[in-house]
């Protein structure tokens, strides 16, 4: 073992699956398509690539050298290279938000148990009774939560990689056969058209943070997950390619789920603004008119619970890995408190779907209910910020240079050549755009 006997992973096919499986999940399927529903479709579309590849794909490769060159969770990564008190902040801001989105992610993770159950046996309960359902709600998101700490604590993750290598294959796949059905909808068009043809009116400032923080959700960016997971991989890893292979992989399923919703929604007759709904209330109606439809939608729902399985888990290893390093607390202790806390945290979340009215009336930052706003709040501000003081800290307190000698490592001659790109977006681009996008929400200009 070359760090300090923590691990790493077994193979380099192991790391990528294990990036990629935290990478894609509820973000891809459920946010993605709401998001860019409510942001006016394909000028969003646009933004958000553009974000990804200009942002996004530079902080992962921040974040992953950072981790393998301290080997440590964020927290002790900013310790380490600097003697400031002021940066491991940002680390603990990463613990936090690890905690936070964990608690709402949960809940929408539980309404995938639901429609598994509901596929089966068919239930004639609205979407809108069965979240405003106290018990439904509680129970299924207890199960997830539940489910992630027997993943976590039973030490199972690397079971589920190599189950990952099947099922991702097999989510891309029944997404493929599903665009191809709802193409076939009346009205499908009017749903391309919507998705892939922009209409550049509807960006407004808002419509930047919410492309960059989906970008920084879907990724698993800004809290240091990735630094968590660089700190497992091999001095031996080509870390440009498998950051590559992550961004690619995770954009690409987005942009297929994206692909299969749109069509289908005019075609059912659903808002494309309804929010956090959206896929939960168009897939149902395609099965049940779909031949084979219930066969599908019990697969295509276990599939995503699975997708969303390999997300929480790494989103509850941050706070964990934090609590292990530098609190020297048993692994045991540590996911049985921060999993305390999060089913805490996650309570008002459950009941804001229409159980709780007042927790559905809120209107605090344009958000409504409890759980969206639980979602801008740790989503689209908190991982941008992190992601910027990332940026900062790895391109001038810790270096670029020093940076790029980390990512040196394990890479190929054509791939140096390209990292004097990287060294100029982490250095200049990426704080600067996330700084302005930042400012702009506070109607600063
Ligand atoms: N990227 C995950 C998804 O798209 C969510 C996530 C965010 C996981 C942040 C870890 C950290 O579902």
């Amino acid at each position: 073992m070359e760090n300090n006997g923590r691990g790493t992973w077994g193979s380099r096919i192991g790391f990528i699956l294990a990036a990629a499986g935290s990478a894609i999940g509820l973000g891809n399927i459920w946010r993605y398509p709401y998001v860019t529903g409510q942001n006016g479709g394909a000028a969003f579309v646009l933004l958000y690539l553009a974000c990804v590849l200009v942002i996004a794909l530079p902080i992962l490769l921040a974040e992953l050298s950072l981790g393998r060159h301290t080997t440590l969770n964020p927290v002790g990564a900013f310790k380490k290279l600097t003697k400031s008190k002021v940066w491991p902040l940002v680390g603990y801001l990463g613990v936090v938000t690890g905690a936070g989105i964990l608690s709402f992610y949960l809940v929408v993770a539980g309404w995938t148990l639901g429609f598994i159950v509901r596929t089966i046996i068919p239930s004639t309960e609205s979407f809108t009774a069965f979240v405003s359902n106290p018990w439904e709600e509680l129970g299924y998101f207890t199960a997830f939560l539940l489910l992630t700490v027997y993943v976590v604590l039973g030490g199972v993750e690397r079971g589920i990689e190599r189950w990952s290598k099947l099922l991702m294959p097999a989510l891309a796949a029944i997404l493929f056969l599903l665009i191809i059905y709802n193409l076939t909808l009346d009205g499908a068009m009017k749903g391309v058209e919507f998705y892939l043809n922009p209409d550049f009116s509807k960006i407004h400032g808002s419509t930047f943070l919410a492309a960059l923080g989906q970008a920084f959700f879907s990724l698993s960016l800004g809290m240091g997950t990735m630094i968590t997971y660089g700190s497992y991989i091999s001095k031996k890893e080509n870390i440009p390619f498998s950051a590559t292979a992550v961004a690619l992989s995770d954009t690409l399923i987005a942009f297929l789920a994206g692909l299969m919703i749109f069509p289908a929604l005019f075609a059912v007759g659903v808002e494309p603004t309804q929010g956090p709904s959206l896929v939960f209330e168009v897939l149902p109606r395609v099965f049940s008119t779909m031949p084979g439809g219930t066969l599908l939608g019990v697969l295509f729902f276990i599939l995503l619970a699975i997708a969303a399985l390999t997300s929480t888990v790494s989103l509850l290893e941050v706070p964990v890995a934090f609590l292990v390093d530098e609190k020297q607390w048993t692994r045991k202790k540590s996911v049985l408190v921060v999993s305390a806390l999060v089913f805490v945290l996650g309570v008002p979340s459950a009941l804001s779907q229409g159980y709780v009215p007042a927790l559905g009336e809120l209107n605090i930052f344009g958000q409504q209910d409890f759980l969206s706003l639980m979602s801008f709040l740790f989503s689209d501000l908190s991982l941008p910020l992190g992601g910027m003081f990332i940026c900062i800290f790895v391109a001038w307190v810790w270096g670029s240079r020093n940076a790029l000698e980390e990512i040196k490592m394990g890479t190929t001659e054509r791939t140096i050549s390209l990292l004097g790109i990287w060294e100029f977006l982490i250095r200049y681009v990426c704080p600067v755009v996330i700084a302005i996008i930042l400012l702009n929400v506070f109607g600063v200009f």
